[in-house]
């Protein structure tokens, strides 16, 4: 299978994938990384790896819709059959969502359906979760529908919150099951294993 996959920051999400298909563990290939962000670090563990690395210029384009529409033809210029959103901070259009549906995976770093939507993204879903005082936090790897992390989930793992974390350590605990979580979803995909059935994912 082609995997696409979309970034915005550091890219450890993006880096535990290119690592579990160098062991030959996946059954895909990445074929381009897109990021909205020129500075973005994965951009570079791209490059060192081999891989094309694309920065869309939001700025570039009149409309959200133009500049969605940027990045599904760099998708479907190389025949992408998966995109793995890898902590990409931008919701994605209609158009967008239509044209991969049910082929979109993407992490979030908290356990849907807490501390998820518009506005949680990075250490501000860990900062939820401490101000909350919850004692188990955890990773979500789910299938991308229209809305902002509602889509159907594949995996999740749960970690636990001690008294003395504060975000930062949380999002350390939690980046670590993520790194485990996105590989394995991407390697069942690859492998067909994964059937939506309604809300439900089932693995074969
Ligand atoms: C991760 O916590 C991811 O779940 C969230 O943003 C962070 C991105 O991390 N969406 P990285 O860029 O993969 O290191």
């Amino acid at each position: 299978k082609k995997i696409g996959v979309l970034i915005s920051g550091s890219g450890t999400n993006l880096q535990s994938l290119i690592d579990e298909i160098r062991k030959e563990n996946i059954n895909g290939e990445i074929a381009v990384v897109v990021s909205n962000k020129d500075n973005a670090y994965g951009l570079e563990r791209s490059k060192l790896n081999n891989i094309d690395a694309v920065f869309v210029d939001e700025k570039k384009y009149n409309s959200f819709e133009l500049f969605n529409e940027a990045i599904i033809t760099e998708l479907k210029s190389r025949d992408i059959d998966l995109v793995v959103l890898a902590g990409y901070i931008k919701i994605l259009s209609g158009k967008f969502i239509a044209e991969f549906k049910n082929n979109i995976i993407n992490i979030h770093p908290s356990l849907i359906p807490s501390f998820c939507g518009k506005g949680y993204y990075g250490i501000k879903v860990h900062q939820a979760a401490i101000d909350y005082g919850v004692k188990i936090s955890g990773a979500t790897v789910h299938f991308v529908d229209e809305g902002a992390d509602t889509g159907p989930i594949i995996f999740q793992e749960a970690v636990s919150v001690s008294d003395s974390d504060t975000a930062e350590t949380l999002q350390k605990k939690v980046l670590l099951s993520e790194h485990r979580l996105l590989p394995l979803a991407v390697k069942m995909y690859c492998e067909d294993r994964l059937r939506v059935e309604g809300r439900r994912v089932v693995i074969r």
